[in-house]
């Protein structure tokens, strides 16, 4: 049988999908349903001093109100990313009467009907002890701190920057802002919370199932084993759904308060506050060169905003130490207090950010030095990663911008800047770097073989709309040798064979080798079986001589062959189960795993209105081996548009005077949508990496957003020579500065 990985296999779960089948965490209403309204702080500092909920007790249909003065005091969890138990801020739900940002949890109306919940939140009366927040980072000056602990370093320096930057022939030094952003997947965070006894089941739109029940069950200092997650279809989370959130905990709080399930449903305004977004960032990024372009310096110096309960660093120097090969570096994070709703992971954080201003800046190098764009890259190529001093355990990116060049006519592309123009339109060709870590953690997931010719794949991993039930179903049936066609996949279920966050770009990494391993291990356990059955014809045969796979167990000399149905029905067994927990190994720490790309953009502006088009996308990316180029497709296609998204339209606004957003729906706060998008081309190289795991791949999902930004503003530069500096670019920013 011809594999199945590596082709563009339809998603397995799509009929469920386009059918309105898949249930979602929101669509689950177990008997008895309740439904909580949520009261939120309208003001963004200060201090609750009473809550009046009098009024909307005795509203119609509702059945309690959950405050802080009747709800338990919960318990700390280690808030830890690798015990599982970080949280999306610090401070525990309801942990104290102070208001820390608009639109943090104050109360939960819990009614018959969500209208009479809703009804019933209005009639909640907050009384505060009102101060002014701080909102912009012009305001929180003096609150400023450098950044510690965080997922990567956040502080690094290799050679003396400080020397090396007045020597350079050509400098740069320039400021580069990314605004505040928000997720925004199209369906918003839900919990349904059922209480059986001591058990607690939740339906819950989550990226990390696990990550979730061991957060929950140590809140309310329960056993993990009653906490039960259940996240079957995600519409996307981009890092909104990965840690654990206020409103998760106040479901289980609630339901077990009204001694029914309840169900917590984050509407979309409410998605702009407790449940994370991408900081500001204000980056100031200094590049020195030698007259022939070779960088001798880069200091990046980073600041992003963080909330008073959770220091959230946007690592946007993650990549700085190893992009370039550049003898002297310095990276340095700092962070900003603002009354704002505590920053989170949103796809390729730090790097995302991080790239549109070095990129840019490297684009402004190379205008100052007279050097092409993609030229000036492949001067300063860095063959191993200097930072980590360790070899790339697969790295053509090269080829990306070799090939990405090509695909897009660079050749056509005049030098100077405002030299092209077609009609009333000036066009431009800009190009950044992408990149993005290939993290691996330790999965695991089991295969059951059936009497009835089918197997089952299962693992406590989530499907956020990437394609984790294909990749599983596609891995099982190639190391099973059986069609696609009788594999289901499981996931979504923290009951599951443990999996790690689907964050990071590393589920794929991560869970289909464990998928692989557990095939495996069936197929060994099947063979064991057959020898045990005194019926069989492989009887008391050793297991050597036995091979498994293809669909069959057959003896080496192909005399005896057995298809795997036939093997359990032969020994009376329904079905048998093989297991695996893969885990990285020391590659870890031997090479530098990372993907990379290149975009390459097109842009078409308007010269009198200021108006931006992105004609073409170009990219293309190394993310190992493919597996499946269809979902991969898929990926690349809505990291690029989200970039598009970032370039040139996103921007979550607050109120200075009270912290609230004034960009809190999908009219005011603009993703881009179909008209929008032009032609977007990604491509993948498709080399397998010898190193991350047995199947060669790495992550796809954050790469694609990484460089989309700074190749428009770079394309947006050349089209009209004015540089935007300050994402997004609107037309109010550019027009005043076009001729
Ligand atoms: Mo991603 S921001 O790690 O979900």
């Amino acid at each position: 049988m011809s594999a199945i990985v590596g082709t563009p296999v339809d998603r397995v779960d799509g009929r469920l999908k386009v059918t309105g089948a898949a249930r979602y965490a929101a669509d689950h209403a177990p008997r008895n349903l309740a439904h909580g309204a949520l009261v939120v702080s309208s003001l963004a500092r200060g201090r609750v001093s009473a809550i009046d909920s009098r009024a909307a007790e005795s509203a119609p249909g509702v059945i309690a109100v959950i405050r802080r003065d009747n709800s338990p005091r919960l318990h700390p969890t280690a808030n830890d990313f690798d015990s599982w138990t970080k949280l999306g801020e610090t401070r525990l739900l309801f942990e104290d009467d102070v208001v820390y940002y608009a639109g943090q949890y104050l109360a939960l109306v819990v009614a018959e009907t969500l209208e009479q919940a809703k009804a019933a939140a209005g009639l909640v009366e907050v009384r505060y002890e009102e101060q002014t927040p701080k909102v912009e980072t012009e305001d929180a000056r003096d609150t400023i701190f450098d950044a510690e602990k965080a997922f990567g370093p956040t502080q690094y320096a290799r050679g003396n920057v400080e020397k090396a930057i007045p020597r350079g022939e050509w400098r740069i030094q320039q400021t580069y802002t990314t605004p505040n952003e928000h997720h925004n997947p199209m369906e918003p965070s839900a919990t349904v919370a059922v209480w059986n006894g001591d058990d607690l089941t939740l339906y819950d739109s989550s990226q990390w199932v696990m990550g979730a029940r061991y957060c929950i069950a140590d809140m309310l200092a329960i056993d993990r084993d009653r906490v039960r997650v259940i996240s079957e279809f995600v519409g996307g989370g981009f890092g909104c759904k990965g840690f654990t959130w206020p409103h998760q905990v106040l479901a289980a709080i609630a339901a077990k308060r009204v001694g029914r399930p309840v169900k917590v449903a984050l509407s979309r305004q409410q998605m702009f506050a407790a449940c994370g977004h991408r900081p500001e960032t204000e980056q100031v990024v200094t590049l020195a060169a030698s007259r022939d372009g070779k960088l001798q310096a880069i200091r990046h110096q980073i600041l992003s905003q963080t909330s008073p309960v959770e220091d959230y660093t946007e690592l946007c120097g993650v990549m700085t130490g190893f992009l370039y090969d550049c003898p002297n570096v310095e990276v340095k994070h700092r962070l900003v207090r603002v009354n704002i709703a505590s920053p989170t992971s949103m796809r390729a954080p730090g790097e995302n950010p991080g790239l549109f201003a070095i990129e840019s800046a490297m684009d402004e190098l190379a205008s100052l030095a007279d050097i092409d764009p993609v030229e000036l890259r492949l001067r300063n190529y860095a063959e191993t990663d200097l930072q980590k001093k360790a070899p790339f355990s697969s790295k053509h990116l090269r080829e990306c911008y070799e090939t990405g060049r090509d695909r897009i006519g660079w050749k056509d592309r005049s030098p100077n800047p405002r030299s092209m123009r077609d009609g009333k339109h000036l066009i431009g060709y800009g190009m950044a770097t992408a990149t993005y870590p290939a993290y691996r953690s330790p999965g695991a997931a089991l295969v059951l073989l059936r009497e009835d010719g089918t197997a089952e794949v299962a693992s406590a991993t989530q499907d956020i709309g990437t394609g984790t039930y294909t990749t599983m179903a596609q891995v099982a049936a190639d190391a099973l040798g059986l069609p696609i066609a009788r594999i289901r996949s499981s996931l979504g279920d923290s009951s599951l064979p443990p999996a790690p966050v689907s964050g990071g770009s590393m589920t794929t990494a991560s869970v289909t080798p464990a998928v692989k391993a557990a095939a495996e291990d069936a197929l060994k356990k099947l063979v064991q079986c057959a020898i045990h059955n005194r019926k069989s014809p492989f009887y008391d045969r050793a297991a050597d001589d036995i091979t498994a796979g293809e669909g069959r167990i057959a003896s080496k000399d192909g005399k005896v062959r057995q298809t795997y149905a036939e093997t359990l029905r032969a020994a009376g067994v329904a079905q048998i189960e093989g297991q695996a927990r893969v885990e990285p190994g020391k590659e870890q720490t031997e090479y530098s795993l990372h993907s990379f790309g290149a975009q390459f953009a097109k842009v078409r502006v308007d010269a009198e209105l200021g108006l931006v088009r992105v004609e073409r996308l170009v990219a293309v990316f190394d993310i190992g081996r493919v597996i499946n180029p269809k979902t991969a497709r898929s990926q690349a296609l809505g990291g690029m548009v989200q970039g598009i998204g970032a370039a040139l339209l996103e921007h979550t606004v607050y109120d200075r005077r009270n912290g609230r957003s004034v960009t809190d729906n999908l009219a005011d706060y603009l993703v881009p949508v179909n008209a929008d998008i032009e032609q977007i081309e990604p491509v993948f190289l498709n080399i397998p990496d010898p190193v991350i795991n047995p199947l060669g791949a790495r992550g796809a999902g954050e790469l694609a957003i990484t460089g989309v930004a700074p190749a428009i503003a770079n394309a947006v530069y050349h089209a009209t020579g004015v540089r935007v500096r300050q994402l997004p670019i609107t037309v109010e920013k550019l027009m005043p500065l076009m001729e």
